[in-house]
């Protein structure tokens, strides 16, 4: 149980919804996993995730965006549960546009801050997870805001099961160096890495990855392996 304050610097909000969006938002509840967030379960008791998992393996996608990677995951892994957890809006009323258009009955959000997930997901739950271009602070002085810092990476392993999959894509080379440099001591063996072409067989390249090769930036690829 923690009880810590956290600070959250990402965005919530962005553009006006359209009329639409806010629509689909109105699915978010009956999508939303229950006793995620402090004010609805103090305690932090461990979610019962027996009713998603249904026996199968559960995976973890940490700031979908809008959800074009973790919605491809749902309809081409049936056999698996996923879990989405993104509080940006926007981002979430995009996914729920797409789960209106093709329901997929294997997926779950979290609509907030993924750490506040992990301290309710039972412990070795995880067989994989995803974190796809995570946001890249880009100045030294903000690079403790990244997600592979000693907090984050703490957090997420105790969830993982032993030999669990963790991916990082990202374009940005200095974030390359710190998943490197922080990653491997919270509990994790580097298996693979790659470049441009270089991706997971089932990987699914969002806007924000097209937008990065537009704009010349190239992707590295990243596979971990939790140790035990
Ligand atoms: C640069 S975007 C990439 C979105 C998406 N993964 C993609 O590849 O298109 C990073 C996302 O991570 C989300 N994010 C940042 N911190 C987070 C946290 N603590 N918990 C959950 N999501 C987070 C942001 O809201 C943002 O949507």
């Amino acid at each position: 149980m923690t009880t810590e304050r956290r600070n959250f610097y990402g965005r919530i909000h962005g553009k006006t919804l359209r009329a639409s969006q806010r629509d689909y938002l109105g699915d978010l509840e009956a999508m939303s996993l229950r006793g995620v967030s402090p004010a609805e379960n103090p305690a932090r008791t461990p979610l019962d995730l027996t009713g998603l998992t249904q026996g199968r393996p559960l995976w973890l996608e940490v700031g979908f965006g809008g959800g074009e990677h973790l919605f491809h995951m749902a309809q081409n892994h049936p056999d698996v549960a996923i879990i989405g957890a993104e509080p940006f809006v926007n981002g979430i009323a995009m996914l729920l546009g797409k789960i209106r258009a093709a329901a997929v009955t294997n997926l779950a959000l979290h609509p907030g801050d993924v750490r506040d997930l992990f301290d309710v997901l039972p412990a070795q739950s995880l067989s994989k997870v995803f974190l796809n271009y995570p946001d890249p602070w880009p100045k030294a002085r903000h690079h403790r805001r990244r997600f592979v810092t000693p907090g984050y990476l703490a957090l997420l392993a105790s969830r993982m099961k032993p030999g669990a999959e963790f991916r990082v894509a990202t374009d940005i080379p200095d974030y390359v160096r710190q998943t490197l440099e922080e990653v491997p001591p919270a509990g994790f063996d580097l298996i693979h890495q790659g470049g441009l072409g270089e991706h997971w067989s089932d990987w699914f390249s969002t806007r924000y990855e097209q937008k990065a090769l537009r704009e010349g930036r190239l992707p590295h690829y990243l596979t971990f392996h939790r140790k035990g």
